[in-house]
């Protein structure tokens, strides 16, 4: 069993492989977080200790208890405005207008499994899941809080989230609903947070946590380019390989909030869920609030310990089980090939090309349907531009078929151009605030997804397309941020429900269209990355890692996005040199090494490629073929500090067994005289002996880990090294 209640100390025990969790309701009924972290096997609560400090009361029940203060216990779902002054979890309004929010224990459940969640993405249960409920309750306005417990003993991950339940009988509104709170008593933390921009995601920042509040987040309608769900909090010396980390991931693809607290006595509390801002939601007597999940886990091996512990639940637990192993087709997408600039026949020989050389499937990008010419017009309307074309998406299909390539679409049914029959017969369907004109971004406007009639609008749109086609891959984009948040079919007390709803709406439309199209791959895309977070990864085994396909701009866009996700859900492609967003030029080697550390294809124009280039580019996908197994399931480290040298770059990919080994680096800076790039490796068994592929040359699992290895100095911009050491 997992998870523990201990009757005689009251403690609830969660236990995974290497770490412990551990919480207790106090005399109160107050439910006091005691530990996260390594195994100890001990009871924890010895770590509590009461102390008066000024400014911090106590409850009314133990006046005379100066010691005892909400304000300097550590919480595991912190209530709002009844003495404790950290960040609030939940906040609620009753209908006196009171704001404050006092939970006590009710009653716990201990079940095997976990029931999937309805409506919302969820970690799917593995064969030793248990999970614990933990009901809390305000009695005064009758709120209750079930906090969820998933335990995933195998993978070390705690996966939390809370249903709030209204069993009073006045009508509330929550104005807050976090997914999870953890106090940490004790220790000093950096965060790592993820920001970014278009064209530059998940950027990697470590910063101390000051006193005070420190906030990451979203509030653009989408979890965005620029802060990625996901946090990181490491004790001060922790690297790449040695160190505390704990890592706290919101598995929600809209606005998100990510809080952390340091207060009067160095305690830290970390607070994520949905973003508070313009959150409202009303429940009515008996209705129930389910936030999104959050994935947990802690490792004492540094961040690329705690990295592989999310990649390993990732690809087990989240990704679709018809992904989770299967090969992924090498894909030539036409969008840098072409643009909007195509017809058929350009579509068949880009196909007839990619044949020659190995891929395995054409993905037909942006501009085949309505009147879409450019980005002015026609989203919305998803009907074959059979004029463009040239002839139905069934004979193009067809042909590509024909030729031993699978097909793939683009869509972006979330958006309306103004521009559109759709707009035209439905502009209320469009998220607009009455009396005012909208914001619009790449002229377009966001579908209001909170509406059942556009879902279904949209579902049945989309399956006429799949229907009429052999489509085998669809790309979901998402190109703008969501704003005037406003649905024309909701009250307007109700409005603070948009945000959540739409995501409801977009994860409804997915859920349809996979179970009637079980087989399909649906690559989720936001304008590159701006929606790559664990929500959409639940329906999207792969996910279009950026717009940026410069390869020495993706290794930091890919090594950033490697902190939190698995390198077999990163869309990632060769694209043409010079590169279309920084004028680059870059091996084509180096280019195809990048994209290999990904799910692997092309976009480019083939017919620009000289026979060399095509010979060359063959060779590539012959290797990826070799070592996709590898690169897909094995454990992935990156081999350079964050702040180490700015001269090269380094990863590799580590069998699970021990049995084999792929080391990649590319040299970002070629100096004259320059010193030998050199990294250490991870993840071998340091007793076995590895013989380094082209040579006769074998080397012990112990060498390569602590005396690591060097790379010869190359000549010119951005050479690339690759390394493959097999266990004798
Ligand atoms: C943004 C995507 O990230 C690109 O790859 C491409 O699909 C364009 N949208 C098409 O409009």
């Amino acid at each position: 069993m997992s998870i523990q209640f201990h009757e005689s100390t009251g403690i609830f025990s969660l236990e995974t492989a290497h770490t412990l969790y551990q919480m207790k309701a106090d005399s109160t009924g107050v439910l006091l977080h005691l530990y996260y972290g390594k195994k100890t096997g001990g009871d924890m609560d010895y770590l509590i200790r009461l102390t008066d400090r000024g400014f911090s009361g106590n409850p009314y029940e133990l006046s005379g208890n100066r010691g005892y203060s909400l304000d300097t216990l550590p919480q595991e779902y912190s209530g709002n405005g009844v003495g404790d002054f950290r960040l609030p979890a939940v906040q609620a309004r009753s209908e006196n207008g009171s704001r404050s929010v006092d939970l006590r224990f009710k009653a716990y459940a201990v079940i095997k499994g976990r029931p999937p969640l309805s409506g919302l993405p969820f970690v799917r249960e593995a064969r030793d899941t248990e999970t614990l409920t933990v009901t809390l309750c305000d009695s005064v306005i009758g709120l209750e809080a079930q906090l969820q417990y998933h335990v995933f003993p195998t993978q070390d991950v705690i996966v939390r989230s809370v249903r709030l339940v209204n069993t009073g009988d006045r009508p509330l509104i929550l104005e807050k609903a976090a997914s999870a709170c953890v106090d940490f008593l004790y220790g000093q933390f950096d965060v790592l947070h993820f920001h970014g921009r278009h064209c530059m995601e998940r950027v990697p920042e470590r910063s101390a946590l000051p006193r005070g509040v420190m906030s990451f987040g979203s509030r653009r309608g989408m979890s965005s380019h620029h802060s990625n769900p996901f946090v990181i909090l490491c004790e001060k010396t922790a690297t790449e390989n040695a160190g505390d980390c704990y890592g706290c991931m919101l598995m929600y693809s809209g606005n998100h909030a990510e809080e952390m607290e340091v207060d009067q006595a160095g305690s830290t509390r970390l607070v994520t869920g949905i973003h508070p801002d313009g959150f409202s939601w009303t429940l009515a007597r008996g209705e129930a609030f389910q936030t999104p999940e959050v994935l947990l886990s802690y490792s004492e091996n540094g961040l690329n310990g705690l990295s592989c512990r999310y990649h390993e639940i990732i690809r087990r637990q989240v990704i679709r089980p018809r992904w989770q192993t299967a090969g992924r087709p090498v894909l030539i997408n036409s969008w840098e090939a072409a643009y909007f600039d195509f017809d058929a026949e350009k579509i068949l020989r880009f196909a007839r090309h990619a044949k020659e050389m190995g891929m395995e499937m054409l993905v037909l990008d942006d501009g085949w349907f309505g009147k879409r010419g450019d980005d002015h017009a026609g989203l919305g309307d998803w009907v074959v531009n059979e004029k463009k074309l040239g002839c139905s998406m069934r004979e193009l299909s067809d042909q590509i078929h024909a030729l031993g390539l699978q097909f793939g679409l683009w869509f972006e049914p979330e958006m309306v151009n103004e521009d559109s029959d759709l707009y035209r017969a439905h502009p209320d369907w469009a998220l607009t605030d009455p009396d005012r004109k909208p914001m619009v971004a790449r002229n377009q406007l966001v579908l209001d997804m909170s509406r059942q009639d556009v879902v279904d609008h949209l579902f049945y749109a989309l399956c006429a397309v799949l229907d009429h086609a052999k489509i085998e891959y669809v790309k979901w984009d998402f190109n703008r941020s969501v704003a005037n948040c406003y649905s024309h079919a909701l009250p307007a007390e109700r409005q603070g429900e948009v945000a959540h709803r739409f995501m409801l709406g977009t994860y409804q439309l997915l859920e349809r269209l996979l179970d009637r199209y079980p087989d399909l791959i649906i690559e989720g895309c936001s304008g590159g990355g701006g929606r790559f977070d664990a929500g959409m990864l639940y329906y999207c085994p792969q996910i279009w890692c950026s717009d940026d396909t410069d390869a020495i701009e993706r290794l930091e866009i890919q090594r950033g996005t490697s902190y939190g996700y698995p390198v077999s859900t990163m869309g990632s492609h060769v694209s043409a040199a010079p590169n279309h967003q920084t004028g680059r030029m870059v091996p084509l080697n180096t280019r195809g090494i990048v994209a290999q550390a990904g799910t692997f294809g092309y976009e480019l124009n083939p017919e620009m490629l000289s026979d060399e280039e095509k010979e060359e580019i063959k060779k590539q996908i012959e290797a990826y073929h070799r070592f996709a197994p590898l690169i897909a399931q094995g454990d992935y480290y990156r081999l350079t500090e964050l702040d180490g040298g700015k001269e090269y770059t380094a990863w590799m990919f580590a069998a699970r067994d021990g049995s084999k080994a792929l080391v990649q680096l590319v040299v970002t800076h070629t100096r004259a005289n320059g010193a030998f790039p050199h990294v250490r490796l991870q993840g071998l068994i340091p007793e076995a002996s590895y013989r380094l592929e082209g040579t006769d040359r074998t080397y012990t699992g112990a060498s390569l880990m602590y005396g690591g290895i060097s790379f010869p100095l190359k000549w010119g911009d951005y050479p690339a090294h690759q390394l493959y050491f097999t266990r004798t």
